[in-house]
């Protein structure tokens, strides 16, 4: 089974794209229990920061990418936007919409969707934010392309992602940490190891921050900066379309 996981990473097109729609699917029931064991609850903390980063001018249209159960979509609604959150994983969005059901008023949308083929006109959104989804999209570039496409002028894309470490120490640590204690707390918690087999492996098949960074220009975004959290192993990029 974790050899599919392995071979997920580095398929794309359809097969990754139902691969991961799948996957998301089997653990969505545990994803938010999950997440805040991995990272100690400080998933929270890094949501807030790139909603924060997202809409320094609160108050406009903002898009959530692989919005899953909707956690950084409300935090970008708390900051008095309204959100589209869009995901092509119908498990993860009932999650999410059964918190959209108990925040009642929260200004957060749900609409079932692919980020590489987003079903919106051009120069809708001010602000587009993406919580750990981008390593999972089959196309990088495309997933740029669109998004830069849906911005409007001067509006700010802020992506969250986990980013492969730099320094050997680091290294060492991401290591054990995300191919070892997070395969087992998987299979303890969700009782899927495969899933939190590939959600490691996806992190080691995605370009580095600086890399990112420099797709996110080749993109044609500008003012692109990234910051690091986590001890290094995760990132927040920020990047502007021109007016
Ligand atoms: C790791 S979860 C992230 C969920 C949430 N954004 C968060 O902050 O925890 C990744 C989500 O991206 C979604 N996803 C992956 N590829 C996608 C695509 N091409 N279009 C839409 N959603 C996608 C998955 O279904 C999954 O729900």
């Amino acid at each position: 089974m974790s050899k599919i996981a392995v071979n997920a990473t580095e398929t794309n097109g359809s097969n990754r794209a139902e691969y991961v729609s799948r996957m998301f699917g089997r653990i969505a029931p545990r994803y938010d229990l999950m997440n805040s064991l991995m990272t100690l609850g400080q998933d929270r903390r890094w949501r807030r920061l790139t909603a924060a980063l997202a809409t320094p001018r609160p108050g406009g249209m903002a898009l959530d990418l692989g919005t899953g159960s909707g956690e950084l979509a409300f935090d970008m609604a708390a900051r008095g936007n309204r959100v589209v959150a869009m995901d092509f994983c119908q498990p993860m969005m009932d999650v999410a919409r059964q918190k959209v059901v108990n925040k009642k008023g929260s200004r957060v949308y749900l609409v079932s969707g692919d980020a590489l083929s987003l079903p919106f006109p051009g120069a809708t959104f001010n602000a587009i934010t993406a919580g750990f989804a981008f390593r999972n999209f089959a196309d990088l570039a495309r997933a740029l392309d669109e998004t830069l496409r849906v911005l409007k002028p001067g509006g700010r894309l802020a992506v969250l992602e986990l980013t492969p470490p730099r320094t050997g120490l680091a290294r060492l640590l991401h290591g054990l940490y995300s191919h070892r204690f997070v395969p087992l707390l998987g299979r303890l918690i969700s009782g899927d190891s495969a899933a939190y087999t590939y959600l490691p492996n996806s992190v080691d098949h995605f370009p580095d921050a600086e890399t990112l960074r420099q797709a996110m220009v080749s993109a044609g975004f500008r003012k692109v900066s990234f910051r690091r959290l986590g001890l290094g192993m995760v990132a927040i990029h920020l990047a502007e379309k021109g007016t």
